[in-house]
């Protein structure tokens, strides 16, 4: 099966899947939407009311700002992968509770891996608590870390922010930095291993020969702890990559 079959999959199994209670209040479940295979993905935390209405991901207030967001970052919503923890509305828009977040892991885990993003942005603190259970949003947010080979990028989510006005300007700054992310993701990639250590300041760094399937590297859970988070990365004076503003084709 190739990505696409895989999530299509996924979706149908999502639909009509009664794993955990949130299945008996759904209208409709929201597996998530975008290309079968993307560089960047969005997790968010649960569907809400339109979203329930729909069957789509980030359609409600919540989601107009999650445009703007991305407007700005200069990266189009078609290009990327939208999905959320738990596939199915939470009545009330309650935190999902620990049963119902495992009930759904395996969804998100098998859409990572059939998509297969080299940066995943985490829209609250259970999308980041997926990845990094140990990790406080208010010092992880807005910074990056290597989770199975792919970066993961905490971010506010947008919801809190249009609760909290004061929280705006913090998940603005945070998302102007994804660019820069995104771009380190795919130096990685295409060749060479920046460190985190590098990541903080990559003039100073040593690059590696890329192992001979970056995709197969595993940093085991227990690695990742929240002090391995990295700032976003300065670009080196001498790249000259970054001369010019960031060419990616998510833009
Ligand atoms: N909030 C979320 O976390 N996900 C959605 O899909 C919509 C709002
Ligand atoms: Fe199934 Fe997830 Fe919906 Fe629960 S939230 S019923 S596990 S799809």
């Amino acid at each position: 099966m190739d990505s696409a079959e895989v999530l299509k999959e996924i979706a149908e199994q999502v639909t009509v899947c009664e794993k955990c209670n949130l299945h008996f209040s759904r209208k409709k479940a929201v597996p998530g939407e975008g290309p079968s295979s993307v560089e960047l993905m969005f997790i968010g935390e649960g569907p809400g009311f339109y979203e329930n209405e729909l069957g789509r991901p980030f359609v409600g207030q919540a989601g107009k700002f999650l445009d703007e967001l991305l407007a700005r970052a200069g990266v189009s919503r078609e290009k990327v992968f939208i999905t959320n923890v738990v596939k199915c509305r939470p009545p009330g828009n309650h935190d999902p509770e620990p049963e119902e977040l495992s009930a759904c892991r395996g969804y998100l885990e098998r859409q990572i891996e059939a998509l297969n993003p080299r940066v995943i942005v985490t829209l609250g603190r259970f999308s980041m608590a997926h990845f990094l259970p140990y990790a406080k949003i208010s010092s992880a947010h807005g910074k990056a870390t290597w989770v199975n080979g792919r970066l993961v990028v905490a971010m506010y989510h947008p919801a809190a922010a249009l609760h909290q006005p004061s929280l705006q300007e913090t998940v603005l700054e945070d998302f102007s930095h994804l660019p820069e992310f995104i771009k380190l993701a795919q130096k990685t990639q295409a060749g060479h291993v920046i460190s985190a250590s590098a990541a903080v300041d990559p003039a100073e760094s040593t690059t590696q020969p890329a192992p001979a399937q970056p995709h197969t590297e595993q940093h085991s859970l227990l690695d990742i702890l929240p002090d391995q988070a990295v700032e976003p990365p300065a670009p080196p004076a001498d790249d000259p990559d970054d001369s010019g503003p960031v060419q990616l084709s998510l833009f």
